[in-house]
């Protein structure tokens, strides 16, 4: 019991020690502006407590997970298994864990902006304590993304289910900072305009991505770009700062210069510096043109359907057709529109005819154009492009 009490005044201790001396690191190299498109050398924490506070737009983090492998793997026919036993994964156990995973969150959190959000990957081994902690430091979880592997790792010696998935965190800074960026429609665009889930199934990194050193593994956890590819498209702007701190192999810098937004990579170790400079060195940003995603909604100026009316593009009197034709209503001067058993806007119209609590009636409806039906939400767009 006494010595237990010793263990954990220790711990203490070290922490409080540890924090007071990356404070004093901080405070010499603290940088006056962002270090973009740069990898900084050293301890992540001190790296971020010497960036200027509020001052990134995304944190995408892949920390050591603390795996706690414990001797070799090996497959049925004997050959041995690349696991991830590196040095840099190792703790003394969960409490030394905790004090880091706490310490790291603590100074992103710090540096990251009141609109920004941050992803942090993790597996069953240790994506809990993260969450917990996540939750304790304020952040407020938006989504747990589940990574689905297409083609996971066999378990071989066949005692537990394949391990076939990690998750990703996705939190912004707390319940009131709501104004953080969610591309919504340009990810249901991509997702063949269905609304993206929360479950990705996607390879894990493997082939020619996978980079080698003289014929092994460059780095023992390399994610694949798909992955980043989502988490940057859904989450960030073209221009905005991705910030990191456990940098490896520079995923996350490739995709950001391959989606023109600016990367601040801290990694620890030089060999993994130089393997991602000479990555990241390769990548070609695609043009502006390129970069065009599907704006929200929201973003776009708002358009009356009394406008379409206003301008000729619609007559008072005109026929609205539901899909297949099962539906119909009229247009009135006004903006409304009637069918057989109800009046109103077109939302509530389309709503009452399918019997339906709610209806966008800007995708309902339709106008017929010789002997074809054309969406109204198409002249919308057509409003919308002339006041561009
Ligand atoms: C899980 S790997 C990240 C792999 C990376 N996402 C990729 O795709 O290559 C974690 C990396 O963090 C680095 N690291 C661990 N602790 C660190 C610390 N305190 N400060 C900076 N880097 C650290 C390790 O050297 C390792 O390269």
């Amino acid at each position: 019991m006494i010595l237990l009490m010793t263990q954990k005044t220790n711990i203490k201790r070290k922490a409080a020690q540890a924090a007071k001396s990356r404070k004093a690191i901080a405070k010499k190299t603290a940088y006056k502006s962002l270090p973009k498109d740069k990898i900084l050398k050293g301890d992540c924490i001190e790296l971020m407590n010497s960036l200027p506070e509020k001052s990134v737009d995304v944190i995408f983090a892949d920390p050591p997970y603390n795996m706690q492998l414990k001797g070799e793997l090996h497959r049925p026919d004997n050959s041995h298994v690349d696991a991830v036993n590196d040095s840099w994964d190792q703790f003394d156990g969960f409490q030394a864990y905790d004090n880091f995973t706490r310490d790291w969150l603590t100074a992103a959190r710090r540096v990251l902006k009141d609109t920004g959000t941050i992803w942090v990957i993790g597996s069953y081994h240790n994506i809990y304590r993260v969450g917990s902690i996540i939750q304790d430091i304020g952040f407020w979880v938006l989504n747990d993304i589940v990574w689905r592997k297409s083609n996971p790792m066999p378990n071989f010696r066949g005692t537990r289910f394949t391990n076939a998935h990690e998750t990703l965190l996705w939190c912004n800074k707390g319940e009131g900072f709501n104004k953080y960026t969610f591309n919504y429609e340009a990810m249901k665009a991509f997702n063949d305009d269905i609304q993206m889930r929360s479950d990705w199934v996607l390879p894990i990194c493997s082939g020619k991505e996978r980079l080698k050193v003289n014929g092994h593994k460059g780095h023992s956890t390399q994610k694949p770009e798909a992955l980043l590819y989502r988490v940057l498209l859904s989450s960030t702007n073209k221009g905005d700062v991705v910030l990191d701190p456990f940098f490896g192999s520079g995923t996350t810098g490739a995709v950001a210069k391959k989606l023109g937004r600016h990367y601040i990579g801290l990694e620890r170790e030089d060999k993994y510096i130089k393997l991602a400079t000479d990555r990241i060195k390769q990548i070609e940003t695609l043009s502006d043109e390129d970069l065009e995603i599907t704006p929200a909604k929201r973003s776009l100026p708002r358009v009356a359907f009394g406008t379409l009316i206003e301008n000729g593009m619609i007559k008072p009197g005109t026929i609205l057709f539901g899909p297949g034709k099962r539906h119909a209503a009229k247009v009135r001067a006004d903006g409304t529109v009637i069918s057989a058993d109800s009046k109103g806007s077109i939302h509530q119209v389309g709503a009452s005819v399918q019997n339906a609590p709610s209806c966008n009636g800007w995708t309902f409806w339709n106008i017929e154009v010789n002997d074809n039906l054309v969406s109204i939400d198409n002249l919308r767009a057509e409003v919308r492009a002339a006041m561009n």
